[in-house]
């Protein structure tokens, strides 16, 4: 580890929250509606249940209840709030952005609200694009929220990918503060982002507004994406850790995207990171695409697993393919 004396401007993690739709879709409930089996499920990718957005639920209303929570964890009144970012594939309207409908229901009047579109990396790519706001100045308290309803995006005949994926959102608070540059000090260290556009037809929705004029339909290649995504997580994580001077061992908690239970245990195994120092929320979640990773964040602080101090890689990988990590002192 590098040690230096010098100070630097961080985004430290200052609070997180969460919220999830009421309803509690089973696998046993989803055996009745497509060809599947609970056993089926579990097995290849370790979901048992998932949450669906009901009536007067969506992105906007989940991603805001975790944005509130995440602040008053924090402590942090809506006041100093002069960023948000919204990570999303599942807006409620084409524009303006989920993050401009977000800004008004918290009643935040500066800075600026944006959403970033990684399908289920963005909420990697929003750390990242926070990260650089706030050490270029622009922005001294951000909220970062990655929300989706992805139930409405499913084509609910298609065995193949509607088990999959669950509703949901999660939210952080990042602050700037002046700290030694060292992976000791708190805050985001290392941020890394990649995408192969050439991929874009593994995983990818049938519709926009430019093509169809319609809203589309999830569509994946799952054996692709897998055999895809094995290799670019365990490279993008290799690549923050190097750049940050840590080792595998030195990571207290790897909180990842969690699309399946297989991926995350193949590329702790692979880096020598230990099963129960992955938080793996999946079962009960599903794949909840950008809010995963929040989602799994939060009820890890909640329930005293992440302490403050503690090393955190969070990483993902979705379509475009889109993929990334960062490593986080909490
Ligand atoms: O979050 C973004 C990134 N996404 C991912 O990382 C997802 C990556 N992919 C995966 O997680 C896995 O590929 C899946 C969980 C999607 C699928 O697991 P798999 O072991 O790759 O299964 P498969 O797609 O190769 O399908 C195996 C068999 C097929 O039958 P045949 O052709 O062997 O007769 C499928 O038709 O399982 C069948 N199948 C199902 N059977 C029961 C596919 N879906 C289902 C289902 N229930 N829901």
């Amino acid at each position: 580890m590098t040690v230096s004396g010098r100070q630097v401007v961080r985004a430290v993690i200052a609070g997180c929250g969460s919220a999830l739709p009421r309803r509690v879709l089973t696998n046993a409930e989803l055996s009745t509606m497509v060809d599947t089996s609970d056993e089926w499920i579990v097995e290849r990718s370790g979901i048992h249940a998932r949450h669906i957005a009901g009536e007067g639920e969506t992105t906007r209303s989940l991603g805001a209840e975790a944005a509130r929570r995440a602040l008053a964890h924090a402590g942090i009144g809506v006041e100093e709030v002069d960023m948000i970012v919204v990570a999303t594939s599942t807006p409620d309207l084409t524009f303006p952005a989920t993050a401009a409908l977000i800004q008004a229901d918290l009643g935040v009047q500066k800075g600026a609200a944006f959403d970033v579109q990684a399908v289920c990396s963005g909420f990697v790519y929003a750390l990242g694009v926070v990260d650089a706001l706030i050490k270029t100045g622009q922005a001294r308290c951000a909220l970062v929220i990655g929300a989706e309803t992805f139930s409405r995006i499913l084509d609910w005949t298609d065995r193949a990918t509607c088990v999959l994926f669950g509703d949901g959102a999660g939210a952080m608070v990042l602050v700037a503060e002046h700290h030694p540059d060292t992976p000791a000090s708190p805050g985001l260290l290392v941020t890394r982002l990649h995408t192969d556009g050439r991929q874009n037809d593994k995983l990818f929705v049938d519709g926009g507004p430019s093509t169809t004029g319609t809203v589309g339909h999830l569509r994946m290649e799952g054996r692709e994406v897998f055999k895809h995504a094995v290799v670019n997580i365990a490279a993008v994580m290799e690549e923050v850790m190097t750049v940050a001077g840590v080792q595998p061992a030195d990571v207290d908690w790897f909180v990842p995207h969690q699309a399946n239970r297989r991926i995350l245990e193949g590329t702790a195994r692979k880096l020598g990171i230990r099963a129960d120092r992955i938080v793996m929320t999946l079962d009960r979640h599903g794949n909840t695409s950008a809010a995963s990773i929040p989602l799994a964040f939060d009820l890890a602080v909640k329930d005293g697993r992440i302490r403050k101090g503690e090393l955190v890689l969070f990483e993902a990988m979705g379509g475009g393919f889109t993929w990334g990590a960062v490593l986080a002192r909490f």
